[in-house]
Order: C-alpha cells, then sequence, then structure tokens
C-alpha cells in the first residue's frame, strides 16, 4: 500500500491548460474523490498518476518512489474504467486472470487470488460465463475483481459507475465502498456527480478548470465552501445565490435585494462589515429555507410566489419567484404550498454563505 503524491503537476495541450500546477497528497489506505464538470481535467489527472498521459510539468510520486518516468506497468496501481473493456471472447475467470499470466504470475497463485476476488465481489457463480451473458452491473464487478487481483499499491477508478443505471449505481457505489474499507487500498476515484463524491470520499477534491478549488472532508466542503464555484457544485439542489446591498440602521445590517429586505444575523456582521453600501454575494442551501415559520429568531420571513411544485415524497422541492429572481427551497412532504398561490417562506439566517462579488471568495 502507499500514499500518492501530485507536486505542482501541469498539463497543457496546445492552448488549453487542463490541469494547473496541481498540489496533492493522498494519504496510504484514503479513499480519495476528484470531483469537477466535465472537462475540468479529472481524468487527465488520473491517466497521469497511471503514466498513461505525460505531465507537462510536475511530478507525481507513488510511496516514495517518484514514478515519472516509469511506465505504467512499473508503477503498482490498477485502473478501472468507465468502458469496462472485458474481453469478449474469455471467461469471467480468464479476464481477471489474463493479465496475471502476462505478469508471469505462478498458476496456483492466480488461482487463489482470481477466487478470492470473485468471493468477495459476489462473481463465484459467474466464472465460467463470457462477458455477454452478464448484465452491466456484473460487467463491471469484473472489471474491478481483474484490478482487485493485481494486489496494487493503488487503485485509480475513472467513472466506473456511469454506464450502470441508477438502481445499480448506488448498489455498486455501496459494494466498492466495502471493499475498499475490506482491502484498505489508496484510491483516487473521479466523478462528475457530486453525490458519488459525498458518500464515498474520505476527502473530496473538487476541481474547476484544471485547478483543485478545495480539498477536504465532504461535510467541510459543504459546511464552509471556499467560494461560490464550490458551493453551488456540491449540495442538491444547488445552493441559490442572491445579490445583496448592505445597509446599516439602529437595528443592525440590512441585506436588501430583489424582492427581499432581510436582517443579517449578528454572528455575520464582522464579515459584512467592509460591505456596508455595497453588494455582497449570498447564497443560501435550499434544505435551509422553510414554508414553516421557523421558531428561531434568526429567521429572516420573505414573501414569494410558487412556480412550480415537485414532490419527492420525504421531502417537497418548490420553486419559487422572489422580486426578479428564482429560489429554491426543499420542505417537507406535507406542505401546503400551492402553483401559483403566494408563499411566505422564512430563511435561517444562521446558515446564509456570503462571498465577495468579484473574487467569489468565501467570507470569514
Ligand atoms: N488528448 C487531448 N488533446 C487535447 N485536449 C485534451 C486531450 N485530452 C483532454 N483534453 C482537454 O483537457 C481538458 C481536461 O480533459 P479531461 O481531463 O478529460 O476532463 P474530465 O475528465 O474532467 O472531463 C479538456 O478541456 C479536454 O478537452
Ligand atoms: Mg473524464
Amino acid at each position: 500500500m502507499a500514499s500518492v503524491k501530485l507536486v505542482n503537476l501541469s498539463k497543457h495541450y496546445d492552448s488549453v491548460v487542463a490541469l494547473d500546477r496541481v498540489n496533492l497528497e493522498i494519504a496510504d489506505r484514503e479513499f480519495l474523490v476528484l470531483v469537477g464538470p466535465s472537462g475540468c481535467g479529472k481524468s487527465t489527472c488520473l491517466r497521469i498518476i497511471a503514466g498513461l498521459d505525460q505531465a507537462s510539468a510536475g511530478q507525481v510520486w507513488i510511496g516514495d518512489r517518484q514514478v515519472d518516468g516509469l511506465s505504467p506497468k512499473d508503477r503498482d496501481i490498477a485502473m478501472v474504467f468507465q468502458s469496462y473493456a472485458l474481453y469478449p471472447h474469455m471467461s469471467v475467470y480468464d479476464n481477471m486472470a489474463f493479465g496475471l499470466r502476462l505478469r508471469g504470475v505462478p498458476r496456483t497463485e492466480i488461482t487463489r487470488r482470481v477466487h478470492e476476488a470473485a468471493t468477495m465481489l459476489g462473481l463465484q457463480e459467474l466464472l465460467d460465463r463470457r462477458p455477454a451473458a452478464l448484465s452491466g452491473g456484473q460487467r463491471q464487478r469484473v472489471a474491478v475483481g481483474r484490478a482487485v487481483v493485481r494486489e496494487p499499491s493503488c487503485f485509480l477508478m475513472d467513472e466506473p459507475l456511469s454506464n450502470l443505471d441508477a438502481g445499480l449505481r448506488l448498489q455498486t457505489r455501496a459494494e466498492l465502498i466495502r471493499l475498499h474499507r475490506r482491502l484498505g487500498i489508496t484510491t483516487v476515484y473521479v466523478t462528475h456527480d457530486q453525490v458519488e463524491a459525498m458518500t464515498m470520499g474520505d476527502r473530496i477534491a473538487v476541481m474547476k478548470d484544471g485547478l483543485i478549488q478545495q480539498c477536504d472532508s465532504p461535510q467541510v466542503v459543504y459546511d464552509a465552501p471556499v467560494n461560490r464555484f464550490v458551493a453551488g457544485f456540491i449540495g442538491s439542489p444547488p445552493m441559490n445565490f442572491m445579490e445583496a446591498t448592505v445597509e446599516r440602521d439602529a437595528s443592525g445590517l440590512w441585506l436588501i435585494g430583489s424582492g427581499f429586505r432581510v436582517l443579517a444575523d449578528s454572528e455575520d456582521h464582522a464579515l459584512l462589515e467592509t460591505y456596508v453600501a455595497r453588494t455582497v454575494t449570498m447564497g443560501i442551501r435550499p434544505s435551509d429555507i422553510s414554508d414553516t415559520e421557523a421558531p428561531a429568531c434568526r429567521s429572516a420571513a420573505v414573501s414569494t410566489i410558487v412556480q412550480v411544485i415537485e414532490p419527492m415524497g420525504d421531502h417537497t422541492v418548490l420553486y419559487l419567484s422572489l422580486g426578479e429572481q428564482r429560489l429554491v427551497a426543499s420542505v417537507s412532504g406535507s406542505t401546503q404550498a400551492q402553483e401559483g398561490q403566494p408563499l411566505q417562506v422564512w430563511w435561517d439566517m444562521s446558515q446564509v454563505h456570503y462571498f465577495d462579488p468579484v473574487t467569489e471568495a468565501r467570507l470569514g
């Protein structure tokens, strides 16, 4: 097993900067998720760690070895891709054994490893089948099995669940987490899906335009996103953003925007001080908006009109209009809201995030 360290890693394709001085230390046994929108450089980063691509600058360390210049097979890693690329003419057993045979692993050792991985992944009954006779989820398990038998010091996974339907994705996600708990192999996992990132990662590194924006535990990234991009990317439905002018009077600091005028929480006064008479960007998560009067005196009432109601069973998502903007609220399933009707909602002001409107950095 091994740690992975990226030092000032950059990758340029002509004018495109796919990776921009990425620094990242992944601890031994850690499950790190690289998450970000399509094209932000996740696969590039993983392929450079694997040795499938060369960096333009910077270093990759696996354990205490600098591996730049080593070929993929000498890096002691195993990759799982979105497309499982199994050999169609080989059985499940042979698909898993193939790489080990190429490496000259003794036959008895191959048998042991394949059976052990098959047991772990629930593939024992399927060892004689060809890939064509497997479901998508089973094929992906074989692809994972092929990586597991290598007993690498590090797993690199690039959107391995993307080809599965929603139900299988959930199930396979849980299986991968269990597998990681059991084997404890350092894993770098790439996804564009923030829910996967939140649920799977010990830490998540949020990327945009080849830059790591924030790398921390899922809870810290959710509770204290470093900038507006991270705040909007992590969380579903996404955080609402509103421009507000900050004004002071005897009652405190007011936030005034299209369709609202609310008092800032006294705990936020210090960080809003320099924004008095200027604008600030407010961010509020849909789950921090309620349509029943909150007992907390820290909430602020806002008048909206209900545009669309999306019942989800245990909760309901409301699409509201507030002045000239839209506001999304996630409220109780028993909401009395009616489409086309006015609705008073309450913002939990203690949960509002503030961002500089120019730099988009979090305040405080
Ligand atoms: N072989 C390539 N040639 C030119 N540009 C590339 C190549 N591979 C990736 N890119 C560009 O690098 C950026 C990052 O791509 P990629 O790492 O595949 O993103 P992600 O996996 O996050 O979707 C994109 O702008 C992409 O178009
Ligand atoms: Mg990709």
